[in-house]
This record gives structure tokens, C-alpha cells and sequence, in this order.
């Protein structure tokens, strides 16, 4: 029989996707499970989820987290738990938005053979394998201004590339490791996805083999130019 979860989603035209619908927050009693029709309750319960000895551990200093993270591109053998996945994925839908229209969507790869398939159309690196994949794609058509096309498709690509960005510091307060390919060919990712929607950037997520030191950077003076 289907549960409450799964009649509302029904019922309310399907909140959440075929294949994939976020964990309870651990621990939960049923009262304190989310309304799964209101959409922020979801996100917010995802998101403020309180520390319990079995939660999941998060460095919630930003600056350590910025500070910290490095591109992985050897992953360990060792999947990402689901809750880690909805935390990414409630981090993304944290970031704003031109209008707050949305313009981007995000497709979880979890079928093996479709994350092989993403490694020819992503140059061949073969690290686009990793155990969670992310690709996202930028919506022009969600986004509503009254615009030429060309600025809605600037704002779609902004709205993907922060969500991913979002996306990519939450994996690191999570313990995780990350790669963002921008190396692709769109088209054929297109193809893998099935989908219309052009991909921005494929982010690589998983427990990384070994901890990095930051790289270089280069000189301030290069960075900020101070105006008056
Ligand atoms: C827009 C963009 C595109 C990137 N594309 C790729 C890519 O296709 N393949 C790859 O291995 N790394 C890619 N990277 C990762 C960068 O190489 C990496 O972030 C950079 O060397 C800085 O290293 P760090 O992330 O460890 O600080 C990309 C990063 C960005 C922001």
C-alpha cells in the first residue's frame, strides 16, 4: 500500500520526481516528518536538521568549508548516503535565482550505465563515474521576465551555475569530495540525459581517496580593482 508520502505526491501532481524522494530527517516520528505539499517545509527540515548521534555530520563553518575544498578526481569506493545526496540537492534549491524563477533543473544520475555513458560525452575523464553525479541544466523557459531571449539565457546560466556552486560547498560540509566538469559536449550529454535542456556543468561527488591542501591563488592585486 502506498504510503502517506506517496499519496500526497499523487495526489498534490507528483512533487517529487519518479526515482527519487528525500529521507525523513533521522529520527523522525511521523508527526515530525515533512508536509510533503508544503515545499520549503521539506527543504527547511533537510537543511535545519538538528545534530542526533545518528545525523549526519556537517561543518557548518562556511569559511572552513570554502576554505577547505579542493577538486577530487579519485573517488573511494564507497557510495554517498541518501541523506547526504537530499542535503546537496536542498542546497541547490537554497540558491537565489533570477525573479526566483528557477531557470535551472538538476538530473541525478544513478543508473551505472548512464553515468558510464556521461564519461565519452564528458572529454573522456574518466572520473565523471563518481558515486553521486549531478548535471545541471539551465530552464530559460522557467524564467519569466518580459526579456530578449538571449538575457533569459544569461539569468538560466546563472541560476544553474550558483545552484551547482551551492551544491559543491554543501558536499564539502558534508564530509565530501567534488569534481565540476565543464569539459563537455553538450550535445551528447543532452543525449545521455534525454533531455532539451542544456547541461552547465556535471558535478562529481564522493568520498574522496585522499585530503588535499588548497592551491595557490593568485596575488590580490590581480583579484580586486578598487574604484572610487
Ligand atoms: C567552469 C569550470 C570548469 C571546470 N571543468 C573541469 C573539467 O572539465 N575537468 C576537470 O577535471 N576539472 C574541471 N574544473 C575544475 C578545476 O580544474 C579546478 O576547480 C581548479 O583547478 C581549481 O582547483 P580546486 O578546485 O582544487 O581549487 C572546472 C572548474 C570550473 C569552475
Amino acid at each position: 500500500m502506498a504510503d502517506r508520502f506517496e499519496e500526497e505526491n499523487e495526489k498534490r501532481g507528483m512533487i517529487y520526481p519518479a526515482g527519487y524522494r528525500p529521507q525523513a530527517p533521522a529520527g523522525a516520528g511521523d508527526a515530525q516528518r515533512p508536509d510533503p505539499a508544503v515545499r520549503n517545509q521539506l527543504l527547511n527540515s533537510i537543511l535545519q536538521q538538528k545534530p542526533s548521534p545518528d545525523a549526519v555530520p556537517v561543518d557548518t563553518d562556511l569559511f572552513a568549508v570554502m576554505a577547505a575544498r579542493r577538486s577530487t578526481r579519485k573517488f573511494a569506493d564507497r557510495p554517498v548516503e541518501s541523506e547526504k545526496v537530499d542535503r546537496i540537492i536542498a542546497a541547490a534549491d537554497t540558491a537565489p535565482t533570477a525573479g526566483n524563477y528557477q531557470g535551472f533543473e538538476i538530473f541525478l544520475v544513478r543508473g551505472p550505465d548512464t553515468k558510464r555513458r556521461l564519461v565519452p560525452a564528458c572529454n573522456n575523464q574518466p572520473y565523471v563515474d563518481a558515486p553521486l553525479v549531478l548535471v545541471f541544466c539551465k530552464n530559460p523557459a522557467r524564467v519569466k521576465f518580459d526579456f530578449p531571449d538571449y538575457i533569459l539565457r544569461k539569468f538560466a546560466i546563472q541560476d544553474a551555475t550558483l545552484a551547482a556552486g551551492y551544491s559543491q560547498l554543501a558536499a564539502q560540509a558534508l564530509g565530501l569530495s567534488s569534481i565540476w566538469i565543464g569539459m563537455f559536449d553538450e550535445q551528447k550529454v543532452m543525449d545521455v540525459l534525454g533531455t532539451d535542456l542544456v547541461p552547465s556543468s556535471v558535478l562529481c561527488v564522493g568520498y574522496p581517496r585522499q585530503t588535499k591542501y588548497p592551491k595557490p591563488r593568485r596575488n590580490l592585486s590581480d583579484l580586486v580593482h578598487v574604484l572610487w
